[in-house]
């Protein structure tokens, strides 16, 4: 068992005495320990290294006590694993050298056995599970098939990703056939994380809010629709797309257990828009995180109040920025933990 079990209980729409805490990319980026390592090793040895993986996931959790940790990885080592090159070059960012564009490059894209292309995932998850000696539990994640499809087909990240969408809009049949052979490779990968020791899923759609409605249905809901049914009674998932408060309300009718929320959307309005039933993670504005630490605690506890303490997470709308100071982290984190307190 979980001895803080605050997380899983809110998946499950439990009431709590406070909301359960914990931040999007909070593993890396902006602690000093994390910057140590990267100097040491790159971007890829850190996520093939269980030793180091492992590491950095619990670095936060010693500093904060947050309610949850996320495994460190990344969600391009599953294009990785599908023969697709990823490089990822210091103050760049992801880059693949031979993206996707054409049925041929397609043909050349393989559906893994991950327990034997992404091995060491499994192995970090257990170094991580015994690091953490079940007081909090381990969120395993993948990106959303659109979000990924949008980097092997765009070659790095974009402001638009005018190229991925362009070959989706183009190409419709080669998009679906990529998108689906990502699906069935992530489904495979995150049923093996779960058996590993993965206590709940989430699936990030960071480019979702670049598709209309429509569009968004077509290349995007219905693969993180399947991988959800096939997960959701093995673990719960948190489906997170940003800028995909539109999606809410066909969000909440795949089986997930949560929705993520970005900060452009309301409290409010993120209930009225998933229809009031399903619990939902959010929204602080990680810019907010430069505010000093008094602002921040304020403010954290008016997000409590506007989105109730009850089915409800408290995190940011998006990753932790690398220039945050730790000792704001730490107010935002401490903010939650007060919360009870200084409310009844
Ligand atoms: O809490 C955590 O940080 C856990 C690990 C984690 C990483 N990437 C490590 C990482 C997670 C959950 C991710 C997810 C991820 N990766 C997403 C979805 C979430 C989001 O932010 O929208 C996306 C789009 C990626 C792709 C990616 N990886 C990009 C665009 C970059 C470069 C820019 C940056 O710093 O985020 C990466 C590299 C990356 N992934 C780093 C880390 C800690 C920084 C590079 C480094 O440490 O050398």
């Amino acid at each position: 068992m979980i001895e803080n079990d605050l997380f899983l209980r809110a998946l499950k729409g439990e009431t709590v005495d406070r909301p359960p805490v914990w931040m999007m990319r909070q593993a890396g980026r902006y602690l000093p320990e994390f910057r140590q390592l990267r100097e040491k090793y790159d971007f890829f040895t850190r996520c093939q290294t269980p030793e180091l993986a492992s590491e950095i996931t619990v670095q936060p959790i010693r500093r904060f006590e947050m309610d949850a940790a996320i495994l460190f990885s990344d969600i391009l080592v599953i294009p990785q694993a599908m023969n697709i090159e990823v490089q990822m070059k210091p103050d760049f960012g992801p880059y693949l050298p031979q993206p996707i564009r054409s049925q041929k490059d397609l043909d050349a894209v393989v559906v893994p056995d991950p327990k034997e292309a992404l091995g060491y995932v499994m192995e970090a998850i257990t170094m991580t599970k015994s690091l953490l000696q079940d007081k909090i539990p381990l969120i395993g994640f993948a990106g959303s098939p659109w979000t990924i499809l949008c980097y092997c087909v765009q070659g790095q990240g974009s402001k638009s990703f005018d190229l991925a969408k362009g070959f989706c809009f183009t190409q419709p049949k080669a998009a679906h056939e990529l998108l689906q052979k990502i699906t069935d490779t992530t489904i495979a990968y995150l049923k093996e994380k779960v058996r590993a020791g993965c206590n709940a899923i989430q699936l990030f759609d960071s480019w979702g809010g670049m598709l209309s409605p429509t569009d968004y249905r077509e290349f995007s809901l219905q693969y993180m629709q399947q991988i959800t049914v096939a997960l959701k009674d093995i673990a719960p998932v948190i489906l997170f797309g940003k800028g995909c408060w539109f999606a809410l309300g066909e969000m909440a009718k795949t089986g997930a257990s949560a929705l993520g929320v970005d900060w452009t959307c309301s409290p409010k309005n993120a209930r009225y828009l998933s229809g009031g039933q399903i619990t939902l993670q959010g929204n602080f504005d990680p810019s907010r995180l430069l505010s000093p630490p008094s602002e921040i605690k304020k403010r954290v506890h008016q997000m409590i109040d506007e989105f109730g303490k009850d089915q409800y997470i408290v995190n940011l709308g998006h990753g932790i920025l690398p220039n945050v100071p730790v000792e704001n982290a730490a107010a935002f984190i401490q903010a939650v933990k007060e919360y009870k307190r200084e409310t009844v």
